[in-house]
This record gives structure tokens, C-alpha cells and sequence, in this order.
């Protein structure tokens, strides 16, 4: 239960433009959320297709499977990386994984490989990988 000045907004409303998380440190994992669904992230990593053995599929399944969480994938999971380290865009692997720069599997979204439902999807755009870089290295706060 987060106490204190900022507001959280409980339910399903899809805000846009969501602002500029003031009030806690980094943007809101909303924004980085955003970013994994339409089928880009979550046509692999959900319930039924568990790739990588990652459900991206819902805000909160994402934030719990990411975030000081150890990679468990068929590749990345031998080695010693986790998903999100708060704080460290650069030791994180999903950060790693989406600028092409991990040392364990592919790229993400991948596309290469015999993949749909996802497969085809877009690589994130630079805004995008600032979002998740500004989110991570401001603490990855679940707000
Ligand atoms: C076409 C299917 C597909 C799509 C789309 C896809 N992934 Fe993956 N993902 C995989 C597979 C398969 C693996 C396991 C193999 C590997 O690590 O390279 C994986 C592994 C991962 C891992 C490592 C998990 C672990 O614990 O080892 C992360 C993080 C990840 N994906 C993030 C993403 C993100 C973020 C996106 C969207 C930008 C995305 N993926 C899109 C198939 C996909």
C-alpha cells in the first residue's frame, strides 16, 4: 500500500497522456506498460504463450515478473540477469533485450525466430526507449 502525495488511480481507465508522474521519482510504469501491449510484447508473453517464461499481459502480472525478478527464460535464465534491476537500465536484461546489447538470446520483440502470434512487431522507437530507461533508472516505482 503506497502512503503519501500521490493519488493512485485504482481500475481500468485507460488514461492518455498520463503525465509526468511528478510527485515520485521516473515516469509511471503506466507508460512503460504501454508500450508492451497491442500484441507487440503480449502476443508472446501471456498466460498461453508463456515465452521466455514471461506473462506481459497485465499491468500488475508485468510489474511482479519484472522488477528484481531473475531472468527464468530458456536462455537467459542460466546466467545471472535479472529482468529489471531498479535503478540500472544497463544491468537490466529487458533493457538489454530491446537495445539489442544482451549477451543470452534474442532481441526483443523478436522476430527471427518461428514466432507468431507477435511476431512482425515493431522495435521500440527511441522515445520508447527512453521511457523505459528514464522508468528504470528512476527506481522502476509501480506507480
Ligand atoms: C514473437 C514472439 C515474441 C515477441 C513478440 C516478444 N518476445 Fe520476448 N521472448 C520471446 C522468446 C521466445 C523468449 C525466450 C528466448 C530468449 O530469451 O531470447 C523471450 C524472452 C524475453 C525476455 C527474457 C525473459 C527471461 O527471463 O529470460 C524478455 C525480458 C523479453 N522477452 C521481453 C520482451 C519484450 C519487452 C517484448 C516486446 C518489446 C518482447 N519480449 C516481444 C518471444 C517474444
Amino acid at each position: 500500500m503506497v502512503l503519501g502525495g500521490c493519488a493512485v488511480a485504482e481500475g481500468e481507465g485507460e488514461g492518455e497522456g498520463e503525465g509526468e508522474g511528478e510527485g515520485e521519482s521516473g515516469p509511471a510504469f503506466d507508460d512503460t506498460f504501454a508500450i508492451f501491449s497491442g500484441g507487440r510484447c503480449d502476443g508472446c508473453h501471456n498466460a498461453d504463450s508463456f515465452q521466455g517464461n514471461l506473462d506481459l499481459s497485465t499491468r500488475d502480472e508485468a510489474y511482479a515478473e519484472l522488477v528484481g525478478v531473475v531472468a527464468s527464460g530458456p536462455f537467459c535464465g542460466q546466467a545471472p540477469h535479472t529482468r529489471v534491476v531498479a535503478g540500472d537500465a544497463d544491468a537490466s536484461l529487458l533493457y538489454q533485450k530491446v537495445t539489442f546489447v544482451m549477451d543470452c538470446g534474442l532481441g526483443m520483440p523478436e522476430h527471427e525466430g518461428p514466432g507468431p502470434p507477435g511476431g512482425g512487431a515493431e522495435p521500440l522507437t527511441d522515445d520508447e526507449l527512453t521511457i523505459l530507461r528514464d522508468w528504470i533508472n528512476g527506481g522502476a516505482a509501480d506507480h
